[in-house]
């Protein structure tokens, strides 16, 4: 019997690659860049499945160059890169890797809230620099993180991993999300109530119509001067030039991205001139071990979209009905 072909868009882990390789004629792109559109066509042409990433946008066009495709399993928990309606429209299961990568995920946001805060990158470059020349009373003074409140945009599996752990540093949390019912302590608040309230602020909305720049140049100016702006979630949740003009302008304190808009932000872009904004390169879901429960779980979502069972995790349910 001839083997059911796969493209595997990125190297993702062994733990998941070791999975499908002898199962199916697998083509596993092996740069470390990813692949152009073009190549992209190419290699999707007549596959059975596809596991792509989150720098691959698989929309209509793609899913046509595989009529016979029978499954998209992303390597991500959001599938904003995927035309999720057109692979419902052609009955295509899209997986995706919810669970594993929420503590790791709500880990980094509280690690850019710290860093932000108490300004510990600013920190690092003035000792890189060779300005330690001695203790100062008023060096680098940042905002403490005990007794703050933390407001949570977006209160889904992240956002409620987010507001345990800050229990153990008495935050008061309210978070503006109006299908999640309060839990953890927290309290439920209206967006316009949490931009003004709150001293931290952290993303953990999906990128959708609604949520593109849904931190603009208005909800920036209702927020505090001393607040902490974190974005875990997609970078276009946030508008880039609001944002560094906010920053620029000492209208808030700081923010810290793990996403950005563009992505990635080029060497020269404003926002990486400003000291009060920290910049990381994606990397919310990347532990080890993190990394290796995603490869298995798309994995196991595109070995079940091939056998044509349904898949552990699926964004678009409607197909199977
Ligand atoms: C990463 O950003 C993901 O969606 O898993």
């Amino acid at each position: 019997m001839t083997k059911q072909k796969v493209f595997v868009t990125r190297n993702i882990p062994e733990k998941g690659l070791v999975l499908i390789r002898d199962l199916y004629e697998a083509d596993i792109w092996q740069s470390e860049d990813p692949p152009g559109r073009n190549d992209l066509l190419e290699r999707a042409r007549g596959v059975d499945g596809l596991l792509s990433a989150l720098t691959e946008t698989i929309d209509a066009t793609i899913m046509d160059m595989a009529p016979g495709l029978k499954v998209i399993s992303n390597f991500a928990v959001g599938v904003d890169n995927i035309d999720v309606a057109a692979a419902t429209q052609r009955k295509i299961p899209v997986g995706n890797t919810p669970g594993v990568l929420t503590d790791a995920t709500a880990d980094l946001a509280f690690a850019l809230m710290f860093a932000v805060a108490r300004r510990i990158v600013e920190g690092e470059q003035f000792v890189k620099d060779g300005n330690w020349k001695t203790w100062n009373p008023r060096l680098l003074l940042g905002a403490d993180i005990v007794g703050g409140t933390l407001g949570i945009i977006g209160f889904g599996r992240i956002g409620k991993a987010v507001a345990r752990r800050a229990s153990g540093f008495d935050l008061h949390v309210i978070y503006s999300d109006p299908t999640e019912r309060p839990a953890f302590g927290t309290t439920q608040v209206d967006l316009d109530v949490l931009l003004r309230e709150s001293d931290f602020i952290s993303l953990h909305v999906p990128l959708t119509p609604i949520t593109r720049h849904m931190i603009n140049s208005v909800t920036l100016k209702m927020m505090k001067p001393n607040a902490v702006l974190v974005n875990t979630s997609r970078g276009p949740v946030v508008d880039p030039e609001a944002l560094y003009n906010a920053l620029k302008d000492h209208r808030i304190f700081g923010a810290g991205l793990d996403v950005t808009e563009p992505e990635p932000l080029p060497a020269d872009h404003p926002l990486l001139s400003l000291p009060n904004c920290l910049v990381v390169p994606h990397l919310g879901s990347a532990s080890k071990e993190t990394r290796d429960n995603m490869a298995i779980l798309a994995a196991k979502n595109l070995i079940a979209g091939l056998n044509e069972e349904r898949l552990p995790n699926c964004v678009n349910p409607q197909v199977y009905e």
